[in-house]
């Protein structure tokens, strides 16, 4: 292992809205990690448009994860692809096997466990839009969750909502063997449901009511261990930053979940023409904010 751990810390990045930044910001931190001397996986997990090997100004990979699940290559680690950056090894999204854009339970499981049994430091996942069972179950894995935001409402209302439902998730997997827990959870992802539960602390008071105090010690236990950092991308003013701010009150206030402080990446023109371009991301120019934002990010993610 490359580490002190046995596996690597899995980061996930994901967000809900199309286009708001997840994978240029995932490969910034991976990029970041590698600099630093961490040995690193960038991992597609787009699985329906990957895009990542483009950001990093790879036109035609040789292998993609699709090798891996199709027994093609033995191990995750032969789908790996090396990049012009030291330390930094990409995995390219099996986005040309639509299958492959909604994995089968046994599917998921062999990727999760083949990514933490990766021989490196860290492995970022870099998530699809979107919030379906899948893309949550990869973000639930995570050790290091990041969700990303732009100043837009939609993105804000996307973002809360992606939390919402990763929230949820997590409380239907652990109570899949209590069908009268279940039932409850299943009634209060509904906002207009008559029990009135329309935050999971009033649905935490009602299964403490029904169930007793130690069922819903052990959900809440549960739900604390989601810790996103919210990260506002394309700040073009400091006030954008509050889009941030916005999703991580709203999560702690409705769905009990704390975050660290929102982090802003600045939005610069170079990021989107290098990107029309096909220029790797990793030449932008040391001097632009966003690396220094990126740095910020990591740093907050790595205390
Ligand atoms: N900090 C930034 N500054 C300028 N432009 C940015 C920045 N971040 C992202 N962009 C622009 O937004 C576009 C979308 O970014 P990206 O592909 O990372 O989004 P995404 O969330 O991964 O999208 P998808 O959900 O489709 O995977 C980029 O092609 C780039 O043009
Ligand atoms: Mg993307």
């Amino acid at each position: 292992m490359a580490n002190d751990k046995d596996t690597p810390t899995v980061w996930a990045v994901g967000g809900g809205k199309g286009g708001v930044g997840k994978s240029v910001i995932s490969t910034l931190i991976a990029f970041w990690l590698s600099r630093s001397g961490k040995s690193t996986v960038l991992m597609d997990m787009d699985l329906g448009g990957a895009n990542v090997h483009t950001l990093m100004g790879i036109r035609n990979p040789s292998r993609t994860l699709n090798d891996f699940v199709t027994k093609k290559v033995k191990s995750l680690d032969d789908a790996c692809i090396t990049s012009e950056v030291d330390g930094l090894k990409l995995i390219v999204g099996a986005g040309e096997i639509l299958s492959l854009a909604n994995p089968k339970f046994a599917q998921k499981i062999k990727i999760i466990r083949a990514v933490y049994g990766l021989d490196v430091d860290h492995v970022i996942l870099d998530l699809g839009a979107g919030a379906s069972f899948n893309i949550l179950d990869f973000f639930l894995t995570a050790e290091k969750q990041i969700t990303v935001v732009t100043p837009q409402p939609t993105s804000i209302q996307n973002a809360y909502a992606f939390l919402r439902s990763a929230v949820y998730r997590r409380l239907s997997q652990l109570t899949s063997r209590d069908p009268s827990l279940m039932t409850l959870i299943q009634t209060a992802m509904n906002p207009k449901n008559e029990l009135q539960m329309r935050t999971i602390k009033e649905l935490c008071h009602v299964i403490e009511e029904l169930e007793g105090a130690e069922s819903v010690e052990a959900l809440k236990k549960e739900i604390a261990r989601i810790r996103p950092l919210v990260v506002t991308n394309m700040v073009r003013d400091p006030n954008d930053k509050n889009a941030g701010r916005i999703v991580q009150l709203v999560a702690e206030k409705y769905l009990t979940i704390q975050s660290d402080a929102a982090c802003g990446v600045s939005y610069d023109r170079q990021v989107d023409r290098m990107i029309s371009e096909m220029t790797p991301l990793v030449q932008l120019n040391r001097s632009s904010r966003v690396f220094s934002d990126i740095h910020d990010v990591c740093t907050r993610m790595m205390s």
